[in-house]
């Protein structure tokens, strides 16, 4: 942190922060309450993670033991929310982490989040598109007995271009460009269908449990299979020399670092801050609430679909709606499918307004070029940056494999959360003086375990995650050195004070 403006660890100050984004040209509408907060939230966090993730965990990683990889992930993810808590009621403005980072700890920390959250977003909407494109098809197969000619289906089915994918970040970008409030109704619909499909999963489910399916509970680890070799051995093991394994233990720990994707959402609300009625009193509300809320249900559904099906024969792209087909009932089978389908939707929706709203706080402060950041005259929406990102996001949907996405996905939010920690004790220190209306209970304590949490599952995540979260990193530092390091608006105001 330094208060020299010619340092790339220069700060914005937190008034600053808050200063911009009363320009009316770059500001956005406030409209949000704590409960549109809520939604958002459980509209995000619950998608891809447990309608798809659960399965593949459960088959490869951790058998029954699954849901203790949730509560793993839940209890990392609710230490970094005690932080980001109190970030996103001190500095309330669009860009979440990026921006905290900005206020506390200097402009190349926030760049290097700033980039982070990127492919976080980016990444993480084109995997819920094609999740959302496979869920559709099965439908349309199950019931309609029709099916997309191969070509047009995603990579992981043999197909070369994925263009239901593609489609629905178009339309969900075109819904964006016109608007957040019209957003947020859409949402809420959406999450009532699927907070009622995971709830049925519960309820329904619970009838057709086999004790005989929980032995073992945490299955004996086995050595690694697949032949990726190094590359998709978790790099803890490699590390520390072990040969590779899964199941036992170690696999619980190895399910946790992939089902955290299912978590991936609560730190989005925090990027909706700017446009909170209230975001001293709703923001740690809306985060806190609706993480507590789908950690709950995560670990009921696990219990009950490992208990319907053997771990190992449970479907890797459609547990939950499979688990149903193996106990003989088609019906509930194809409420769940046509739910996921529905509530794929938000998620991929939120997630694609994340990234827009940290690429707009960016090119507000010229790190990326300023033209994204003026907003529409009418709708007060980033509309440039929604259609440019909008676009890009849709190609890589159409032409990009969802597997290693995720954990492309995870190892950069997880890298978020640390330096969100990290800038909280920062903050406490070089602002004590700020109103904050949440404040982080037993700092340092609780930061320092959430940097240490968040960094055991970035090292729980497979090797080559690792080689391509640095190579994206690399190209986030060039980026930086070649154009924010002079245009950004703190260099220009040095500048500025130098003549
Ligand atoms: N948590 C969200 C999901 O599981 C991103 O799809």
């Amino acid at each position: 942190m330094s208060s020299d403006l010619n340092s790339p660890f220069r700060t914005k100050t937190v008034e600053q922060s808050i200063r911009d984004t009363e320009e009316p040209e770059h500001a956005l509408r406030k409209s949000l309450s704590a409960w549109d907060l809520t939604v958002f939230g459980v509209g995000v966090i619950i998608g891809t993670g447990i309608f798809v993730l659960t399965g593949i965990a459960a088959r490869n990683n951790a058998g029954p033991a699954t849901a203790l990889s949730f509560v793993v992930a839940g209890v990392v993810c609710a230490l970094a929310a005690l932080c980001y808590a109190e970030f996103a009621s001190t500095v309330p403005v669009a860009g979440s982490a990026y921006t905290f980072a900005y206020a506390s700890i200097g402009e190349l920390p926030a760049w290097i989040i700033g980039w982070d959250l990127v492919l976080e977003f980016a990444l993480g909407t084109a995997v819920v598109a094609v999740g959302w494109s496979g869920y559709v098809r099965h439908l349309m197969h199950t019931n309609l007995g029709w099916d997309m000619p191969v070509a047009l289906t995603g990579r992981d089915e043999g197909g070369s271009f994925d263009l239901l994918a593609f489609l629905l970040v178009l339309v969900l970008t075109a819904i964006l460009v016109v608007g957040t409030k019209l957003s947020a109704r859409i949402t809420a619909i959406v999450v009532a269908v699927k907070v009622t499909v995971v709830l049925l999963v519960i309820v329904a489910g619970a009838f057709f449990i086999k004790a005989d399916n929980y032995s073992p509970f945490i299955p004996h680890a086995e050595p690694q299979t697949g032949g990726g070799g190094w590359a998709t051995a978790p790099l803890v093991q490699l590390m520390f020399g072990y040969t590779p394994t899964n199941f036992g233990v170690m696999g619980i720990f190895t399910a946790a670092s992939l089902v955290f994707f299912a978590f991936i959402g609560f730190d989005v609300v925090a990027t909706a801050a700017e446009e909170t009625k209230n975001p001293q009193r709703d923001m740690p509300r809306g985060i806190l609430g609706s993480l507590f809320i789908c950690t709950l249900l995560y670990v009921a559904v696990t219990i009950i679909v490992t208990g319907m099906q053997y771990y190992k024969e449970m479907s890797p792209s459609a547990p939950l709606a499979e688990a149903f087909r193996a106990v003989d009932q088609p019906f509930f089978s194809g409420a769940i499918s046509l739910g996921a389908a529905v509530g794929l939707i938000t998620v991929s929706m939120i997630l694609l307004l994340g990234q827009t709203r940290v690429f707009f706080a960016m090119s507000r402060d010229g790190l990326l070029p300023r033209l994204f950041s003026v907003t529409h005259p009418k709708f007060r929406t980033p509309y440039r940056a929604t259609m440019l990102l909008g676009v890009i996001i849709a190609v890589i949907a159409g032409f990009i494999p969802l597997e290693k996405l995720a954990e492309l996905v995870n190892i950069g939010t997880l890298f978020a959360f640390v330096i969100v920690a990290l800038g909280v004790i920062i903050l406490r220190k070089t602002r004590p003086d700020l109103h904050r209306s949440f404040r982080t209970p037993w700092v340092p304590v609780i930061p320092i375990l959430s940097m240490g949490a968040s960094l055991w599952l970035m090292l729980n995540l497979p090797a080559e995650t690792w080689v391509r979260f640095g190579a994206w990193m690399v190209i986030g530092f060039v980026v930086y050195f070649l154009y924010g390091i002079r245009k950004s608006r703190l260099a220009q105001a040095g500048r500025d004070a130098e003549f």
